[in-house]
């Protein structure tokens, strides 16, 4: 599968001296040519040709034809001074390596741009741009179908102004190396079939990652524990259910502790109500909760960032089959509460539900969880932005700072008292589907907060949009993102 085999170094010097395959120059709006000497002269002819004045998201490229040691030059125009943030540097940089794939560069050189922000978070942003961009899941191509050109080296240059950065700018790439390959595993998994990535062998992958405690709970053990709504789900698959228990202790002394929770349904049915054709396609997809809470536990412990943090993995197939569970059937949940099935469908909040109640044993002052959980919140927030919901501001706040600063898009919803009407049963204490369509990621919410162990702060992720992408944006590819995991490594990184 996919390894990030593209190497990132920084250097200092000039990027005009350098010879490359390829030169990546970012600039602001202007007025006339900024570029003198050499380059100057060079670009002078195609700008006016291309009518770039360095506006957003333009871009030229032109063979130096010998004008400079480097091969070819391209120049990515970055648009007003004042609106360049982050997220463009990581936008343009999809730019840099698809130009890189046409030219067939084996290695490129990218210059810093001179714009207002930290070093290390300029830096930061080069390189997710870079590393995310540089992703394509291949496994199944045959090998003349393989994409064929590979961007060996890429180094970012550092010209007089920032020289002195060097230091900062090499100890930031390694940690935006260790994020991205972290990403690149998480999206990995997501695209893998479902027939390979089933709760056990997903456990088996948590099992090699070195440096973590995972333990696993097979279903006899569930079985015990009293995990009706999780074996309910799981119980239709020849795959049986797991339960994962992922755990770093980055700092041992201190009593806090954060669980991540994340859905693990490595297909995704609908079960008896069967998801029509169109629907279902993409529903290997329905573990990427799982996959992320996996996958930002073990970029923590390799960042060696000081909290302790569990990942809780709830594994199951939602199948069709004769053992399956059926609408209009009752459960048990772990915490007591019974459980009428609305709809075989509703299964993501089933398999949470059961872990969110477990998670009391590890004494969490704070509950996260993430889920590809109701086609409703793709719909209301489309494919860029997931669904966040929180009673508590000041981790709505905090999210949203490590939102921002990462470009994981995610936007606050409510959970108004009212909107529990939806979730109430004639004959059981919940249902997992009530009547209404309307609200249906809201209502989703209100039912995993029933299980929520009193005074633990908690928020849900409902990620059903930006999981998965049916065609590329910017530096995510088309399939699996990966989304969440820099989110809630940055989270924790600043908690
Ligand atoms: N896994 C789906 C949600 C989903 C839909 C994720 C589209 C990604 C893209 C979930 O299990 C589901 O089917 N939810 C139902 C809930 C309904 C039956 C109350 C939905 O959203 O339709
Ligand atoms: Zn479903
Ligand atoms: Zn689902």
């Amino acid at each position: 599968m996919f390894v990030l085999n593209m190497k990132i170094t920084a250097e200092t010097g000039n990027i005009t001296n350098i010879k490359e395959d390829l030169i990546v120059l970012l600039t602001d709006e202007f007025k006339k040519n900024p570029y003198s000497g050499n380059l100057g002269s060079l670009v002078e002819q195609p700008m006016k040709d291309a009518e770039f004045l360095g506006h957003d998201k333009k871009s030229f490229s032109v063979h130096t034809l010998g004008k400079l040691p480097a091969k070819r030059v391209l120049v990515i125009g970055l648009g007003a001074k004042e609106k360049i943030d982050l997220e463009k540097i990581r936008r343009v940089m999809s730019t840099a390596i698809n130009v890189a794939k046409s030219v067939k560069a084996k290695s490129m050189s990218i210059e810093f741009p001179e714009i207002d922000a930290d070093i290390k978070e300029l830096t930061c942003a080069m390189v997710e741009g870079l590393a995310l961009s540089n992703y394509s899941f291949d496994k199944y191509k045959t090998e003349d179908r393989k994409e064929k050109v590979n961007i060996e080296k890429c180094t970012l240059i550092l010209n007089s102004k920032f020289s002195k950065e060097i230091g900062n700018v090499r100890e930031q790439i390694k940690e935006s190396v260790i994020i991205c390959n972290n990403v690149a595993s998480c999206r990995n998994i997501i695209n893998e079939n479902a027939s390979i990535i089933y709760p056990e062998n997903f456990a088996k992958i948590a099992k090699k990652l070195s440096g973590l405690k995972v333990t696993v709970f097979d279903e006899k053990k569930l079985a015990k524990l009293g995990f009706g709504l999780h074996l309910a789900v799981g119980v239709g698959s020849k795959f049986p259910p797991r339960l994962v228990i992922i755990e770093y202790r980055g700092n041992p002394k201190s009593k806090e502790t954060s669980v991540l929770i994340g859905k693990g349904i490595t297909y995704d049915t609908g079960g008896y109500n069967l998801k029509p054709t169109g629907y279902m396609e993409t529903m290997r997809d329905d573990m990427s909760g799982a996959a992320c809470v996996m996958y930002t536990v073990k970029t923590l412990q390799e960042l060696g960032v000081k909290q302790n943090v569990i990942a809780l993995c709830p594994m199951a197939e939602n199948c069709v089959s004769d053992r399956s569970y059926k609408p209009g059937d009752t459960f048990i949940s772990y915490s007591g509460k019974t459980v009428e099935i609305g709809n075989t469908d509703a299964e993501g909040r089933l398999v949470l539900s059961d872990s969110i109640a477990y998670s009391k044993i590890f004494n969490p002052s704070l509950i996260i969880d993430v889920a590809t959980l109701t086609g409703a919140c793709a719909v209301g927030l489309g494919n860029n932005v997931a669904g966040m919901f929180t009673d508590e501001d000041d981790v709505a706040l905090h999210l949203m700072t490590s939102s921002k600063k990462t470009g994981d898009r995610i936007w606050r919803l409510p959970m108004y008292e009212e909107q529990r009407e939806e979730i109430k049963s004639d004959i059981a204490d919940l249902t997992n589907s009530g009547k209404s369509r309307y609200g249906g990621a809201i209502q989703a919410a209100m039912f995993l907060k029933e299980f929520v162990p009193k005074g633990v702060k908690w928020a849900h992720l409902d990620i059903a949009g930006p999981a998965y992408l049916d065609k590329p944006n910017h530096y995510n590819p088309k399939m699996g993102t990966g989304f969440g995991v820099r989110l809630l490594v940055e989270f924790f990184r600043q908690m």
